[in-house]
């Protein structure tokens, strides 16, 4: 099995160790552990291995689905995984629209032929069609990302049960990463996938609505048959998600609502002061729900790139394009505490303005 370098990951990882300000993270600002209560107890594996019967049974009734339609993992990452070695053979076929976080295509591609129908610019709109045209007999798997990373946007129901339609339609399931719908406005918020029928797939976590992704919790739904067939690969990945994050995620899910409406009303916050950057310095996006926005690079850089290694220099690390084969624009994340997000953005008018003086 051959996997694409993920590009991000990469990015990052040689960038965001020393700089002062980090603008490439896609979540909210990390809560700090002091307001749960952070003993678990015995640190043995979590038993069941695929998560406490009572918590599952809670987080599926949000899909109307029952405990054994659920499965905790580590991160909304592993339930990717998870969901794609479940549902995709080696000579099977996946549907996957981008640009997105790159899991979501680079794991169906290690595993099987991919198909990518590209979201149009500048507004991200996701034409059914173009998934109807992408559809094969072969296809087994259609993936999507809801509210989407990079761009932020939100397809809305009609477009969803579209795709929903189709996918049902060639037997195959949609998988709907829907890590950032806790972050979207409860009238943006469009239903989740698992809870559309026998071919619907959700993953989720704690890491971005939350603002916990060191806890390394989150869950796949879905039908049952899939749920088991991923419980049985996550036999091989983590056998069980850790007794840490299914301790503290129980008391973070009790707490969603004070949780949710913190972190919602923080990251709208800072998002308007990134819209005012946008503005004040003639680029554009598509208002986004989630924690990223997808910006057009000031014309004065040759390329996303140009522009982010100006910035790294500059102290502040964002997400090139090109890690989502989008070179045109730069990917910032605004859920960064305030103080961080304003410092970046003093930092990133500096180096437009040097540019474009010098
Ligand atoms: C769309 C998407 N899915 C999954 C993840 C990984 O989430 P987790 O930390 O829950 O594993 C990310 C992280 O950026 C993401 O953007």
């Amino acid at each position: 099995m051959d996997i694409e370098p993920f590009a991000l990951e990469r990015w990052l990882a040689e960038h965001e160790h020393e700089a002062p300000v980090n603008l490439g993270d896609s979540g909210v600002r990390p809560l700090e552990a002091a307001r749960f209560d952070t003993d678990p107890g015995r640190l043995g594996y979590v038993i069941p291995t695929n998560g406490d019967p009572d918590l599952r049974a809670s987080v599926a009734d949000r899909y109307d689905r029952g405990a054994d339609e659920l499965l905790f993992t580590c991160g909304t990452q592993e339930a990717n995984l998870l969901a794609v070695l479940a549902t995709l053979e080696r000579d099977s076929h996946a549907v996957c629209v981008t640009p997105t976080y790159q899991s979501l295509h680079s794991l169906p591609a290690a595993v099987a032929e991919v198909t990518r129908v590209e979201l149009a610019a500048p507004e991200w709109r996701l034409d059914p069609d173009d998934v109807a045209e992408a559809i094969r007999s072969d296809t087994d798997l259609v993936v999507l990302n809801n509210p989407n990373n990079p761009t932020g946007r939100i397809h809305p129901q009609e477009t969803v049960d579209a795709v929903y339609d189709l996918a049902a339609a060639a037997d195959a399931y949609l998988l709907s990463d829907e890590v950032y719908r806790p972050l979207a406005e409860s009238d943006e918020r469009v239903e989740p996938v698992a809870s559309m029928g026998p071919h619907g797939l959700s993953t989720c976590g704690l890491s971005k609505g939350w603002g916990l992704p060191g806890l390394r919790f989150g869950w796949l739904a879905g039908p049952e048959e899939v749920v088991t067939a991923a419980w049985e690969w996550k036999d091989y990945t983590t056998i069980s998600p850790s007794a840490f994050g299914q301790h503290v995620g129980r008391q973070a899910i009790e707490r969603e609502d004070e949780l949710l409406a913190e972190n919602r009303a923080h990251v709208r916050r800072n998002r308007d002061l990134l819209d005012a950057f946008v503005d004040e310095y003639g680029l554009d996006w598509h208002l986004p729900a989630g924690a990223t926005g997808f910006l057009t690079v000031p014309e004065a850089f040759e390329s996303s790139e140009d522009f982010c290694r100006a910035l790294a220099d500059e102290g502040v690390v964002v997400a090139p394009g090109e890690t989502f084969d989008r070179p045109e624009y730069v990917r910032v994340g605004f859920g960064a505490d305030r103080a961080t997000l304003s410092d970046g953005l003093d930092r990133m008018g500096r180096v437009v303005e040097d540019r474009r003086s010098g």
